[in-house]
């Protein structure tokens, strides 16, 4: 049978800061950049999450659009739209939330849903020109 990759395409904004409190305000600007500044800054987060799998002969699906689309409502956006990623975000507060680790905490929560027969892809922009990808 043929295996298709369907993705969709979501959206959230959120504030971050990457910062490690152990390190001096020099060395934090020195690793991170703009992206330490202490009053935090936020990014408009593009997702792509795609699942790779056979074409159902009975629908000619993959898997639902629409389902995926609502599972990626609940999970990702509900949970991470307008939040400050360090401060409500129960994974990062002890963890920088980089765009790699969004990448994997986004995996986590929706891998549940996939497991076996898909294969789950994640891509996450921080910016337009600056994206990260995260599939297990
Ligand atoms: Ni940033």
């Amino acid at each position: 049978m043929m295996k298709v990759t369907v993705s969709r395409k979501a959206h959230f904004n959120a504030a971050h800061k990457l910062y490690r409190s152990d390190w001096t305000d020099e060395k934090n600007k020195q690793i991170f950049g703009k992206c330490s500044n202490k009053n935090f800054h936020g990014h408009n987060y593009e997702l792509i999450v795609s699942l790779t799998g056979q074409v159902d002969p009975d629908t000619g699906y993959v898997f639902d659009i629409g389902k995926l689309k609502n599972i990626i409502k609940s999970e990702i956006e509900d949970y991470l739209d307008h939040k400050n990623l360090n401060l409500d975000i129960e994974e990062f507060s002890s963890l920088n939330p980089s765009a790699e680790n969004i990448a994997i905490l986004i995996y986590d929560r929706l891998i549940k849903y996939f497991k076996e027969k898909y294969k789950l892809k994640v891509v996450l922009y921080e910016t337009p020109r600056n994206f990260v990808e995260y599939s297990g």
